[in-house]
């Protein structure tokens, strides 16, 4: 993929209207490197928290409905984008918007059957186009996400130096509760972590030395399946299973209200790495031949998946220690796991990988967060990878200095009745993200013209008029709902 980029980003310096195409070398590629953007922090971190704060088993089935409904169905329509524009967010949605606002130039495509070769002597290419904004949009989002993202994946590299030294041996849970407080409240600590996650990001987006980490994403992923089913297997063990599992599980109808639904829609969005063009970046490497329907189902499933998993691992101890889960907020796994690590033979070397793994899921996702800042830079404005990398990254930097506050100097500071690290998760989560998924949906549904979706989509005809009319309708309508209710 690296080399894809380096190409399509010379071939657009030296002459910006030329063929701007890459391509993976195989779907399998695209499929790796989607699921590293997926599998995250996301998954481990929020989702069990999330779940907590949200009311259990209500939680887990209306952020499975909406990964059904809502999400995959969008998931497609921002890598169609991707595939078919070819460029960074905010040129491939400029390009679609010209192109199909251009009735004749569509006609003549069809005929000549060459619509990739046709794109060049498009002449309203360089027009500008509103849907732009949904690019910049999510240009933003992302940056903003990375900012408090790479601040917990810092506190993951701490883990995984506690872990290694056996600091959590035979550890309790006030211990492992003072441990992660003590830690938090240090802000020098934190800042040095999350400036060594903003190197390491950084440094491979700049180099794009990120082939070989999306090849290694085939080793990794199913190594932390693995480890996760063995905790999973652990977690039987211990004696609050079952409330833990009927916690997750069994849904409790009462405790659904419209904030439970929107943070579940925002959760589905933020988890699939979808609404913000980091999907729609890696579907311009994705070739034509492969199916976007089946490479995203593939990614959403892998995505839930390991969601679930932690889930049943972490819920079981959380009963077993008596915590409350609707309070334990963003500290959850980092003060429940250790003390199942401490607990278990062997366990400071198992508690050590398993913080690598996570360490590799959220460089994984990090570097598709700002991948569509860097790509529209350079793709732009001509800037070489490592300054626009530069650029971004230290923003990123300065902006996560306000998350790292919040869990200590600034933790009585709040609007809204948020911290600067909730509010930024919350309006990156259950608006920005939704916003930008509904755009899409609508953009691909009303604006683009049919003729160019189904043959990008190639399904057969009632899959196709059942994608599209949730993807022009019913995802649409329902985004506005839950998002009109939760805000009120
Ligand atoms: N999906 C990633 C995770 O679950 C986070 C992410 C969100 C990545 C949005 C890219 C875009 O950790």
């Amino acid at each position: 993929m690296y080399n894809n980029i380096i190409r399509r980003e010379k071939v657009i310096k030296n002459n910006p209207r030329k063929s701007i195409h890459g391509q993976w070398s195989s779907k399998l590629i695209f499929i790796f490197a989607a699921t590293g953007s997926a599998v995250g922090l996301g998954n481990i971190w929020k989702f069990p928290w999330m779940t907590g704060e949200n009311g259990g088993g209500a939680f887990v089935l209306i952020y499975i409905v909406s990964v059904l409904i809502i999400a995959l169905p969008i998931m497609m329509a921002e890598v169609f984008i991707g595939r078919h524009g070819k460029q960074n967010p905010v040129a491939s949605l400029k390009y679609l918007a010209n192109e199909s606002s251009s009735f004749n130039f569509i006609e003549v495509d069809k005929s000549l059957n060459r619509v990739r070769s046709k794109r060049q002597s498009y002449s309203n290419y360089d027009d500008y186009s509103n849907w732009q904004l949904v690019g910049w949009a999510g240009i933003i989002a992302g940056i903003l996400i990375l900012s408090f993202y790479s601040v917990i994946a810092g506190w993951t590299i701490s883990y995984i130096f506690k872990a290694a030294t056996g600091v959590f041996d035979a550890i309790s849970l006030e211990q492992s509760q003072r441990l992660f407080n003590d830690f938090i409240s240090d802000p020098e600590k934190l800042l040095a972590w999350h400036t060594m996650f903003m190197i390491f990001t950084c440094y491979i987006v700049a180099k794009g030395v990120r082939g070989g980490l999306e090849k290694a994403v085939k080793f990794f992923i199913p190594s932390l399946f693995f480890l996760l089913i063995c905790l999973a297997i652990y977690s039987m063990t211990l004696p609050g299973f079952y409330d833990g599992i009927s916690y997750m599980f069994i849904p409790d109808i009462a405790k659904i209200d419209s904030n439970v639904i929107l943070s579940a829609m925002g959760m589905a969005f933020f988890s699939l790495s979808i609404g913000m063009g980091s999907l729609m970046i890696y579907g311009s490497y994705l070739s034509d031949k492969s199916s976007i329907t089946e490479v995203t189902a593939i990614v959403a499933f892998a995505d839930t998946f390991v969601a679930i998993l932690a889930g049943i691992i972490i819920f079981p101890m959380v009963f077993t220690y008596n915590l409350d889960p609707s309070s334990a907020g963003p500290g959850l796994i980092f003060q429940t796991l250790p003390i199942a690590f401490g607990a278990m033979p062997g366990g400071s070397i198992i508690a050590t990988l398993f913080f690598i793994l996570l360490f590799f899921a959220a460089i994984t996702s990090s570097i598709s967060l700002i991948e569509p800042a860097i790509s529209y830079m350079v793709e732009q404005y001509s800037l070489t990878r490592a300054k626009a990398t530069f650029r971004m990254g230290f923003i990123t930097w300065v902006l996560g200095l306000g998350t790292i506050l919040s869990f200590n100097y600034l933790s009585e500071y709040k609007f809204l009745g948020m911290t600067f690290f909730n509010l930024l998760d919350n309006f990156t989560s259950k608006v920005m993200l939704p916003l930008g998924g509904l755009l899409m949906a609508v953009f691909v549904g009303f604006i683009v013209k049919r003729n160019i979706v189904e043959e990008e989509l190639k399904l057969n005809t009632i899959i196709f008029n059942s994608w599209r009319l949730i993807i022009r309708f019913i995802a649409p309508i329902a985004v506005t709902l839950i998002f009109i209710n939760g805000l009120i």
